[in-house]
């Protein structure tokens, strides 16, 4: 627990299965404290022992006078610990001290006009405007409030829209501070931060290589460790810190699985060469993982042989280098909380790209396993990563196997990286790609006619897909212009043998997913 900073001031969210949980923890790094989610079962006494700073009550889908509904000993409430809840930590606040909840009159949902009260507590709403607005969504609000405590604002149908005991620093809100639409919101977390709980915001990323480079030299003392990299940043990132730490002891193994773009195994090398030096060891795998998924057309035993043979090849490499005690992955906070991490329960680890299974005989680390990825961007620009592999696009570890419908072969391999080189080439040309958070080219499997020069032809289509989203859970397709979308086209079907037509995917995620398999 909190094992991703020392002794700092600790923020903790307690999750009470709310959408936005994760991002009023971002919310809160953001105010340069550092925060973590735990989940809500964690006890009063475990919170008395980590002593955060205060407490943050997440929202949830839940009504409180439902049986079985969330709840938290009231004691929570009685620890001097400051404590804001919202949306439905702004409700059990209320039904733990004896005030009351009701389902609504109407359901607010979206941005809702805020109006903050006279003489509102000069802590929580200090220099918010009289007349704002605020994002709610809720069906249960308070109607009555718990005694001691005042309203601090309202809006057209919740008389209790912000409330608080100043003296016994406990606070709600029903509308989300945490979310872009809130205008106020960061003004709010920062005065519940600062005013409220007295955080002197000790948290940047930037502090976080020092506490990590030591934590590593004790963890691995004269221990060899095994870095694999994908290409991306967060096992980039690992690499430098390992190297920070324990130089001579790592080994930064980059295996060209064969399924990669074109040119991608050699630019790897290059951006990473002049700052792992001979750390770097490149293995060209391509063979083996191209003879294993012959024949083979479902997605998911795809991934598998590739999840698979990534293993047995790290093994057989790593194995002719030496002993290795630890293997360092890239883990990412929401990898975590999304695997039931927090306080008190087992930390059932996903495995990211590598798929490393438990039983390997190395025991794992990972460093970044308290960082959202934009922290681990942040890091990688103080320790000095090229922009080529820090603002990279995401890339799944199957790599082009999920973007070849269906078998894979040496012939739709050239295709994909031939067309998927041109989409690249003409985005980054027109200035689009910075906009983008994915493109690619994908291979079905149909073929359709086609008449090129005097002949006809019977050939692939090759699909474009190209989005934008901040998270990756949903997606839009990207309106690229016309202009664009027939220059990438002209270029596809006149350059890349085997291809005779260009569809772009216009379909957003969901129902689709932003890969094709
Ligand atoms: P989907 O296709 O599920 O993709 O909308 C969401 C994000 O995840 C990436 N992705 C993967 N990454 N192994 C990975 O490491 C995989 O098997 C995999 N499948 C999808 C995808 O590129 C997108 O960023």
């Amino acid at each position: 627990m909190s094992d991703g900073v020392g002794r700092r001031e600790l923020v903790v969210v307690l999750d009470f299965g709310a959408q936005y949980a994760q991002l009023i923890v971002r919310r809160v790094r953001e105010q340069r404290v550092y925060c973590e989610l735990w989940p809500h079962t964690t006890s009063p006494a475990e919170l008395r022992h980590a002593a955060p700073k205060a407490i943050i009550l997440s929202g949830g889908p839940a009504s409180v006078y439902e049986p079985g509904a969330p709840s938290v000993p009231r004691e929570l409430l009685e620890l001097g610990i400051p404590v804001l809840g919202i949306c439905y930590g702004q409700q059990l606040i209320a039904h733990l001290l004896g005030g009351r909840v009701g389902p609504g009159d109407a359901r607010e949902y979206g941005r809702v006009a805020l109006h903050v009260l006279d003489g509102a507590d000069d802590t929580l709403l200090a220099g918010v405007p009289r007349e704002t607005t605020c994002w709610m969504s809720h069906g249960d609000k308070v109607v009555a409030l718990p005694e001691g405590f005042r309203s601090l604002a309202r809006t057209e149908h919740s008389e209790v829209a912000a409330m608080g005991s100043a003296a016994r620093r406990l606070y709600g809100v029903q509308f989300h501070p945490e979310v872009h639409h809130t205008p106020d919101g960061a003004a709010i977390l920062h005065n519940f931060l600062y005013a409220a709980a007295g955080c002197s915001g000790d948290w940047e990323p930037g502090s976080f290589i020092a506490e990590a480079t030591a934590r590593l030299q004790s963890e691995v003392g004269e221990s060899r460790v095994l870095c694999a990299l994908s290409g991306g940043v967060d096992s980039a990132v690992v690499a430098l810190l390992l190297l920070q730490a324990v130089p001579g002891q790592v080994t930064c193994m980059f295996i060209d699985h064969g399924l990669l773009r074109k040119d991608e195994a050699a630019e790897v090398v290059g951006a990473l060469r002049p700052i792992l030096g001979d750390a770097l060891v490149p293995v060209d795998a391509s063979a083996m993982f191209l003879e294993r998924l012959a024949g083979v057309t479902d997605p998911q035993v795809k991934r598998k042989i590739i999840g698979e043979t990534f293993i047995r090849v790290l093994e057989a490499e790593s194995a002719k280098l030496g002993d290795f005690a630890f293997v360092a992955h890239g883990t990412l906070y929401p990898d975590v909380v999304e695997s039931g991490g927090g306080a008190n329960e087992a930390i059932k680890y996903h495995h990211n790209v590598a798929g490393l299974p438990s039983d390997m005989r190395f025991r794992n680390l990972e460093p970044l396993r308290m960082l959202f990825k934009d922290e681990v961007r942040q890091l990688g620009a103080e320790l000095g990563l090229p922009e080529a592999i820090r603002l990279r696009q995401p890339f799944p570890g199957p790599g082009l196997a999920v973007r070849i419908v269906g078998e894979v072969t040496p012939e739709k391999l050239t295709i994909v990286r031939e067309a998927d080189a041109i989409l690249h080439d003409e985005l980054t040309h027109a200035g689009v790609a910075p906009q983008l958070a994915q493109y690619y080219a994908a291979l079905p499997t149909i073929r359709s006619v086609g008449v090129m020069g005097d002949g006809r032809t019977y050939a692939y289509p090759v699909v474009i897909r190209a989005v934008t989203t901040e998270d990756f859970m949903t997606a839009d397709w990207a309106r690229l212009p016309h202009e664009l979308l027939a220059r990438i086209a002209g270029r596809i079907v006149s350059e890349v043998r085997g291809v005779n037509r260009v569809l772009y995917d216009i379909t957003s995620k969901p129902p689709a997913t932003i890969e094709w398999e």
